[in-house]
């Protein structure tokens, strides 16, 4: 009898301050105002019809808050053709906010505005798939606890702020598919923290790449499709450590010939440039994907390896690139 009172106790001691934490926590009053504010600004739609007085904010959609403090910690609008305009200024007045995802919202327009600026706890920004236009804010740079930064399939133009090489916790630079105009900065290639993956394709990008993007070490870059020029020799080399590269559809020219490419690069994809030279002995080391079709590349295709199990596709349309398994060399 007693042992099982004790026990009920224990049981009640245990679970009781566990049941009492995971109730869910009160709104922040100053935070529902801003929540109501953005909800007005963009007129009231249909997708944020869970935000009224009736509900804590903490229980609505599209938000989350912190599970003690009640404050908006991440604010996530996702494919919503009834959200419509610009983004609320408001947007900066929510203090603790960690990740701002605004996605697949075709009517959202404008530009991004300098009170995002504001949000120095965001560790998450993704603006994509929307019509925002006007430049990549340089002010973004002082966003310095983010790991992620996406703006892409957006209307962006303009150039690409040199100042977002400051930001020394980023993995990811997703700028793809936009309409920006330029070269890369050199300050890409100091990035002082971590090294992020850059996505830059479908821009209108140019001119030769800085020598610096050879200073350091970088995983993943697809600067695909814009019209850079010039060699991207900087990125290989025995000391590097490059797994993926898509430069495809750029007018790079320069002599592949003497390129030495790492064994961690797993893929490569260099088709619809104006590369010359042949393609090197010591690619049949390598365990890669390839593509390196045209171009104006010539001389057999190292036999071993890898080489001889890629589709003629991976190889065809160069100038003179001859043996398997294209057609033998004459
Ligand atoms: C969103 O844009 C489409 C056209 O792109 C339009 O038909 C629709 O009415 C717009 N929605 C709002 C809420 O403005
Ligand atoms: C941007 O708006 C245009 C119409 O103004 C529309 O055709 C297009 O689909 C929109 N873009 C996106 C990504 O939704
Ligand atoms: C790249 O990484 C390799 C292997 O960790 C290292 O030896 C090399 O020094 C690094 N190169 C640069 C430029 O940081
Ligand atoms: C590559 O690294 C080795 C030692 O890790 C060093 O001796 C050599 O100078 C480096 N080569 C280049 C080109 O950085
Ligand atoms: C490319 O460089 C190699 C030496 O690495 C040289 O033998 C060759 O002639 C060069 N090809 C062209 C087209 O310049
Ligand atoms: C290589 O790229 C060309 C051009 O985009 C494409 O047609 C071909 O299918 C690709 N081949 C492979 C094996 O991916």
């Amino acid at each position: 009898m007693m042992k099982s009172i004790f026990f009920i106790i224990i049981t009640i001691v245990l679970f009781l301050p566990q049941s009492t934490l995971s109730r869910s926590p009160t709104c922040n009053k100053d935070d529902e105002k801003v929540l109501f504010k953005i909800k007005k600004s963009f007129g009231n739609p249909y997708h944020l019809a869970s935000w009224t007085k009736d509900y804590d904010c903490c229980t609505w959609y599209c938000v989350e808050c912190d599970a003690n403090t009640g404050r908006i910690i991440a604010l996530t609008i996702f494919a919503g053709s009834t959200i419509s305009g610009k983004i609320p200024v408001e947007v900066g007045d929510l203090p603790y906010l960690q990740k701002l995802v605004l996605r697949k919202l075709p009517n959202l327009t404008g530009e991004i505005p300098s009170a995002i600026a504001k949000l120095t706890q965001l560790t998450m920004l993704r603006l994509s798939w929307t019509n925002l236009s006007g430049p990549v804010p340089s002010f973004l740079s002082k966003l310095t606890n983010l790991y992620f930064l996406d703006l892409a399939f957006n209307d962006l133009s303009g150039s690409i702020p040199p100042e977002l090489a400051t930001l020394k916790n980023l993995d990811a630079l997703h700028l793809d598919r936009n309409k920006l105009t330029g070269v890369i900065p050199e300050s890409f290639g100091k990035f002082t923290g971590k090294v992020p993956d850059l996505y830059l394709s479908h821009n209108q990008l140019t001119g030769p790449l800085p020598k610096s993007l050879g200073y350091i070490n970088f995983s993943t870059i697809d600067f695909s499709r814009n019209q850079i020029t010039g060699d991207i020799s900087m990125f290989f080399g025995t000391n590097k450590t490059i797994e993926r590269a898509d430069f495809s559809r750029n007018m790079l020219e320069f002599n592949l010939s003497g390129v030495v490419f790492p064994a961690s690069l797993s893929s490569l994809d260099l088709n619809h440039n104006k590369i010359y030279g042949s393609l090197p002995a010591m690619l049949t080391e390598l365990h890669l994907n390839l593509n390196v079709s045209y171009n104006r590349l010539c001389g057999q295709i190292p036999q071993g390896g890898d080489l001889q199990t890629f589709d003629t596709t991976s190889y065809f349309h160069n100038r003179c690139l001859c043996g398997s398994p294209l057609p033998a060399c004459k």
